[in-house]
């Protein structure tokens, strides 16, 4: 099976975690763009939908999606995102499409977070891809000095030959040459530095569960 393939398995099988009658929150990204797709199916016996990006926001209603601000939704029973690495405790980096910042609030205000991903995700120690930091502009350059500090190499994302910048207003830096083998703590430490406004470590929020694409069909990996 394709990587591709692999996504759209996972997104299907993700369905079953949508609560009919209730407000589903959806993540961002290449997997997420499959679940979207299935969700269409359902969506007359769901309310609607948190989004954590503009590009999903776009997505759902092209489908007739109705999408909810998240302020006005206290709680939602599950969100599912995708990841670009997940360890086996459900730890996971993610912002490879620049959403975290809204993803980390919309898994902040969900009981269960269900990762979606093809097998290439799982790691056995985060940091082999790049960690994403969405950053206050006049910090950057403090940022990347912190970050050189600890061994890493931070490099601000480009997007067609200038600064990306965020759906927030905001740009993110890369990181390069990490090994996270203490989520908690490496978020909480990263999330005191001034201008910081995300940092990609999703441990607080970690994964309850995660729907892995493999050649051999879809595995359910829980996090208790
Ligand atoms: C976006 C994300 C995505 O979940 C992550 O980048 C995985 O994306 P994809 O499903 O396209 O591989 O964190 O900010």
């Amino acid at each position: 099976m394709t990587q591709d393939e692999l996504k759209a398995l996972v997104g299907q099988a993700a369905l079953q975690y949508v609560v009919p009658g209730e407000i589903v929150g959806v993540g961002t990204g290449s997997t997420v763009n499959k679940f979207i797709d299935a969700l269409a199916s359902m969506k007359d016996s769901i309310k609607g939908a948190v989004s954590s990006s503009n590009a999903s926001t776009e997505r759902l209603r092209a489908l007739g999606i109705t999408v909810f601000d998240s302020n006005d939704v206290e709680e939602l029973a599950v969100y599912i995102d995708g990841a670009d690495e997940i360890d086996s405790r459900g730890y996971m980096i993610k912002g490879g499409g620049a959403a975290l910042t809204r993803e980390k609030i919309v898994a902040a205000q969900s009981r269960r977070f269900v990762c979606i991903a093809d097998e290439s995700k799982l790691v056995g120690v985060l940091g082999r891809f790049p960690l994403p930091v969405e950053v206050i502009p006049m910090a950057a350059r403090r940022i990347i000095r912190q970050f050189s500090a600890m061994g890493g190499k931070a490099q601000l994302r480009q997007k067609d030959g200038a600064p990306l910048v965020t759906d927030n207003g905001q740009l993110i830096l890369d990181v390069t040459g990490l090994t996270i083998s203490e989520p908690l703590r490496f978020e909480n430490e990263v999330n005191q530095w001034p201008g910081v406004v995300t940092v990609g470590v999703f441990a607080t929020h970690k994964a309850s569960v995660c729907l892995l694409g493999t050649a051999q069909g879809v595995k359910t990996l829980d996090f208790p």
